[in-house]
């Protein structure tokens, strides 16, 4: 009697077995939520790979399976912090880039390629200890500070927390002044953020309540003065720099007047730079 079981569950089996294989993306992650800001900007949170350990503020690979069947991958800062269970991108949507042309249009279930090794330096341990860091981001460049805003770490390392970030336009604006907002309320740091925090967001091209470049608003003292500090100096300051090529070039010199060096993850020193992307020109 058992056997006959056997032999009708393994028959039945065999019936049922060559389902159609689906295709699968080599190291694919789903889409769980997706969030457009402006039609040049949106959001995206994707699962987190089992065993992707980050330090927050680094970033990884990610993208989709080309037309010639070769994955098309691209540089993203994670923007979720390191202990978060699933992953957060805030990407540019480049009208004709290969790859954001088509990420732009991902939906909730769909997947994507992401590949499990991060690397950076815009991480805690390459800068020496200080008493205030300031985070320096123009457009995207404001997304691996979304990941270090919400690090227990930056605010038990640092007394004083500066988050400048600069756009052409407010509504560029959005992403980073919602998730500053929701600081306060997030039950892991919100207490530990406390009063530490100073929020510079600025335009260059739409009028705002605050308004420049960074590089002229340190350089001419302005942001000092609105904000009640005193001017940078290389015994308290820390600085984490991420933008065009162009403004990471020019913030580095403004921040080494003041007498600020340039670190690495071998060598921590006062500030570090990323780019936010390379090239010049959509
Ligand atoms: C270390 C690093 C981290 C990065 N992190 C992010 C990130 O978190 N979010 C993100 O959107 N991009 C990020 N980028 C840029 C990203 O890798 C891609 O360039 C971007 O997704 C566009 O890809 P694409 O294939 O559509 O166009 P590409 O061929 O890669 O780029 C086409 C052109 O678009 C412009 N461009 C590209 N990226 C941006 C951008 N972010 N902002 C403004 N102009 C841009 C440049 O002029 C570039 O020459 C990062 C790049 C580097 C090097
Ligand atoms: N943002 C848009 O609405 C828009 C629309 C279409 C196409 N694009 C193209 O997209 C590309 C990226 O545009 P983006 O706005 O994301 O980035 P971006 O050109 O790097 O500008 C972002 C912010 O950084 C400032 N900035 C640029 N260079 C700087 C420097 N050397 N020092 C200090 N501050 C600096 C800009 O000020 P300034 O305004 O003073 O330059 C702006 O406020 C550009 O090639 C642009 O032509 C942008």
């Amino acid at each position: 009697m058992a056997g006959m079981i056997l032999m009708t569950e393994a028959t039945l089996m065999t019936e049922a077995s060559p389902a159609p294989a689906k295709p699968h993306l080599p190291d694919a992650q789903t889409v769980t939520q997706v969030t457009h800001w402006t039609d040049r900007l949106f959001s995206f949170r994707v699962t987190r790979p089992a065993s992707l350990r980050f330090r927050s503020g680094e970033f990884v690979m990610i993208g989709l399976m080309g037309d010639n069947g070769k994955p098309l991958l691209r540089a993203y800062s994670i923007a979720s912090p390191a202990w978060d269970e699933e992953l957060e991108f805030y990407s540019i949507k480049v009208p004709d880039g290969p790859l954001t042309s088509r990420l732009q249009h991902i939906k909730v279930g769909d997947e994507i390629i992401l590949r499990p090794k991060p690397v950076g330096t815009l991480v805690h341990d390459a800068l020496l200890p200080g008493s205030r860091l300031w985070f320096l981001a123009t457009g995207t460049g404001f997304a691996p500070f979304a990941s270090l805003l919400r690090e227990p770490e930056t605010w038990e390392k640092y007394g004083q927390v500066i988050m400048m970030h600069t756009c052409r336009e407010v509504a560029e604006l959005e992403y980073g002044r919602k998730l500053v907002e929701s600081l306060k309320d997030d039950p892991l740091i919100g207490e530990l953020v406390g009063d530490k925090l100073h929020y510079y967001p600025t335009t260059t091209r739409e009028a705002s309540p605050l308004m420049g470049r960074i590089t002229d608003n340190l350089t001419s003292g302005k942001v000092f003065a609105d904000l009640g500090l005193s001017p940078m100096n290389p015994e308290e300051d820390r600085a984490m720099v991420c933008g065009s090529l162009a403004f990471n070039h020019d913030v580095k010199a403004v921040l080494e007047k003041f007498g600020l060096h340039e670190g690495a993850n071998s060598e921590p020193l006062e500030f570090v730079v990323e780019k936010a992307f390379v090239g010049d020109g959509i």
